[in-house]
């Protein structure tokens, strides 16, 4: 794909990577990284300078990409010019750790080996971050030549204060792998906002409904919430009106999110009711309660001697109650695009494609139960009429963008 359809929508795609290794202590980091890039979807190719072997193998990126480093310009395995394909191949580059020396060479345009050279090559986003002791972050021939990168339309990462590699604190420290992904990834979207949802009113659900056994007890479930407030926040971010409905969760309300708070299955299905008309996406995100006590006592239940027993009965499944309104509206084929969830502890896609049939909706989010409660990252798959994908292990923001990209081409069918 080209590089600047990439950049435009960049919450649309994932991005092919170049991560180049300078040699300094902080090439360890290097590998930490390369694993981020990857935990977030990207691609990646690693180079590094022959300094940066000294610091790391290069078994250890191997194992990261499941590809050799390139090390050296000259061996002759490489077919054709590998630092020209290498830059043909990329969407973004990041340099980490960028050496004092090695920014010296960038600065000036010399490609003396591998990495200098792809740089000379690629002409995309580019993000250095910047390592080395604080006398030579401070020195004047380094401050030229980051005038000089950052004229050329290099963006930095850092260096930040802390602690040094000779035992001294100050400025010169690498910046940590998720800063450093994060400013690639913003240099990937050029810095504007991803637009697509704009004009649409997304309904999200989110968090786990509680069930009342009386004033003080309730039956619940492990969901925290963060899913769907994820999806609400990535929506926003996208240009959409969102409502939220949440069950009880920790999570503040995210910027621009209008959450409407409810605590039983009950009361979730009639906020999603309210709000169902005139919403142009439906997330059902929230792990909404089958059943609920057949009676909620009035006072606090007391211990007895024997056993307790409660009696249960179903609530409303609110999904497919969306999917039978939708495909039995006068406008048939009309109606919001359905998006639901299948927490399941085996037999997962499978399971996943009877809930998209029989629940009458566009896509089922499939995810393992250990991947996906509480936790900062999910592994999911997407499930639709024309088959799955299965996403690697992503922070759940990035889950959430890979789902409303699916929404947005939803919608524009
Ligand atoms: O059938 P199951 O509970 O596994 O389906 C999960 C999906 O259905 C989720 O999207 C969940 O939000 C939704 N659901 C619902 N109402 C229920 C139970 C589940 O909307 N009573």
């Amino acid at each position: 794909m080209h590089r600047w359809s990439i950049a435009a929508c960049y919450t649309l795609e994932v991005a092919k990577v170049i991560v180049g290794v300078g040699g300094g202590i902080a090439a360890y980091k290097a590998a930490l990284l390369v694993r981020e890039l990857g935990r977030r979807g990207h691609t990646v190719k690693v180079v590094m300078t022959r300094a940066a072997q000294r610091f790391v193998g290069p078994v250890t990126f191997t194992g990261l990409t499941g590809e050799a480093p390139v090390v050296d310009l000259w061996d002759p395995s490489y077919a054709g010019e590998v630092h020209v394909e290498l830059a043909a191949w990329a969407d973004g580059l990041v340099v980490a750790p960028a050496t004092a020396n090695l920014m010296a060479r960038a600065a000036h345009g010399i490609a003396d080996d591998a990495l200098t050279a792809t740089l000379l090559c690629f002409d995309g986003p580019r993000v250095f971050a910047p390592a080395m002791h604080h006398r030579m972050w401070d020195h004047p021939a380094t401050a030229r030549n980051v005038a000089t990168l950052a004229a050329d339309g290099v963006r930095l990462a850092g260096p930040v204060s802390g602690p040094l590699a000779s035992g001294e604190s100050g400025m010169g420290r690498m910046a940590e792998p998720e800063t450093i992904a994060e400013a690639l990834e913003a240099a990937l979207s050029d810095g504007r906002p991803a637009d697509d949802l704009a004009g649409r009113h997304v309904l999200v659900s989110a968090g786990g409904t509680r069930e009342a056994l009386d004033p003080v007890r309730f039956l619940g479930n492990r969901s925290t919430g963060r899913m769907g407030y994820a999806l609400a926040e990535r929506a926003a971010a996208r240009g959409a009106r969102v409502t939220l409905v949440s069950a009880p969760t920790a999570l503040a309300i995210p910027p621009g999110v209008d959450r409407v708070d409810v605590t039983s299955a009950l009361e979730m299905k009639a906020a999603i009711d309210a709000a169902r008309d005139g919403a142009d996406a439906i997330v059902m995100a929230a792990a909404v309660a089958d059943y609920r006590p057949s009676e909620r006592a009035d006072d606090k239940l007391k211990k007895t001697g024997g056993p307790l027993t409660v009696t249960m009965v179903r609530n409303p499944d609110i999904l497919a109650e969306l999917g039978a309104w939708r495909a039995d509206s006068p406008r048939s084929g009309a109606g919001p695009v359905l998006v639901g969830f299948a927490v399941e502890t085996r037999d997962l896609v499978a399971a996943a494609r009877g809930k998209l049939e029989r629940k009458r909706v566009d896509l089922v989010v499939a995810n393992e139960a250990d991947a996906a409660f509480g936790r900062a990252t999910n592994r999911v798959t997407l499930v639709d009429a024309t088959g799955e994908e299965a996403l690697p292990e992503l922070d759940k923001a990035r889950v959430a963008d890979r789902i409303l990209d699916r929404v947005v081409a939803l919608l524009r069918r």
